[in-house]
């Protein structure tokens, strides 16, 4: 790009909110700078699938408005079942020619018509085979890639990057807690609609699952119990993890609901383990809005026999003191990351 900034915001397009993320970089920190989030209207978005595209476009118009940034480029991220990330093991090569080369490599690999899928890949540095490298293999549906772009263009904005949820995840945690060469970290992401399961190995992505399991589980499992309507049910979930007294029922179904749930991660982890024969895991570290749901994050600790803690979006990245408020910053934490992780990115970045 020869003219205009490259400089773009984080729009993390959620099943229940829809974040925007403005940060200003220099060379050696990054400071938030502008916040904002907006209810996603009911229905629209739907295991990452865009429903309703005009309804989400007006959303993101008045969330732009909401929180006044300047900015006209934006950053976004697909995720969801039409997205696949595969590692592969293919021989050798110049990391150059392994785009080519996966031309012909993908299709056995995908379940969706390469014709009518977009193509991403990262050369993941861990093999010690010489004959042999592992590349990560990143594909989606090209129709449901473009409606993300239309919806954002549709708001007034241009849709300068569209990334996938898992590596925002990691570029936010990255940023916040380096590289952690020698290490293998889960980051989870429990959302309303998906978990996102990330496994980084020395700071590389190499494992990446959206899990369809979060808070809706829960707004469904009490509204089925309880014979209440979806809204009771997602206000009385609200009200336990706030704290407040709710009945015992929804106390016993956020219980199940935990286990359910812990379990669906668990299949996820065992099926990591089972790909990759010599990692050990140290730590896992979680975010989203289920962090709020009560004993969820013991359950998830104890089924996967991991430590678990609080990816913090703001452990190394600033925020504007003159903006924004300590107490404000930790409330917006658990759903900042993926949004963080989209800002942090630059007009040009594949
Ligand atoms: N205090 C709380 N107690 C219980 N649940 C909560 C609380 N706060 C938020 N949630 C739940 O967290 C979920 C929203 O989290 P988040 O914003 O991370 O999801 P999302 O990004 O919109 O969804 P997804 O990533 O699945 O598309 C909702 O299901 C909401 O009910
Ligand atoms: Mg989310």
């Amino acid at each position: 790009m020869l003219f205009g900034s490259k400089k773009v915001i984080g729009l993390d397009i959620g099943t229940s909110s829809i974040k925007l993320v403005e940060v200003e970089k220099s060379k050696s920190s990054a400071t938030l700078t502008a916040f904002g989030y907006v209810s996603t209207p009911p229905g629209a978005i739907v295991g990452g699938e865009i429903v309703a595209p005009e309804v989400l476009s007006d959303a993101i118009r008045s969330l732009v408005t909401q929180t006044k940034t300047g900015r006209k480029k934006a950053a976004t991220a697909i995720w969801g079942t039409a997205v696949i990330t595969k590692k592969i093991s293919i021989p050798r090569i110049d990391e150059k020619l392994v785009g080519e080369q996966l031309k012909w490599e993908a299709e056995q690999y995908i379940p969706f018509d390469i014709n009518e899928s977009n193509l991403e890949y990262q050369v993941i540095h861990d093999s010690t085979s010489p004959e042999q490298m592992n590349v990560l293999l990143v594909a989606a549906k090209r129709d449901y890639v473009m409606r993300y772009a239309e919806v954002i263009e549709a708001a007034g904005l241009e849709c300068s990057i569209i990334d996938v949820a898992g590596f925002a995840l990691a570029n936010c945690f990255e940023a916040n807690y380096g590289r952690l060469e020698g290490q293998a970290v889960i980051l989870l992401n429990i959302g309303a609609g998906t978990t996102d399961f990330v496994v980084m190995e020395h700071g590389e992505l190499t494992f990446s699952r959206d899990i369809p399991v979060g808070g809706l589980t829960y707004t469904t499992d009490i509204s089925k119990a309880m014979g209440v309507s979806l809204e009771e049910a997602e206000n009385l979930k609200i009200s336990a993890g706030t704290g407040q007294p709710v009945p015992q029922e929804v106390t016993d179904v956020i219980g199940h609901t935990n286990e359910a749930v812990a379990e669906e991660i668990r299949r996820s982890y065992d099926f990591f383990l089972a790909s990759s024969s010599d990692v050990k895991i140290t730590r896992a570290y979680v975010t989203g809005g289920g962090l709020g749901i009560p004993g969820l994050f013991e359950v998830v600790q104890n089924t996967l026999g991991v430590t678990l803690e609080s990816l913090n979006p703001f452990a190394t990245v600033q925020y504007d003191s003159r903006v924004f408020n300590a107490d404000y910053i930790s409330q917006i934490s658990p759903y900042a990351c993926v949004g963080l992780g989209l800002a942090l990115r630059e007009a040009g970045d594949r």
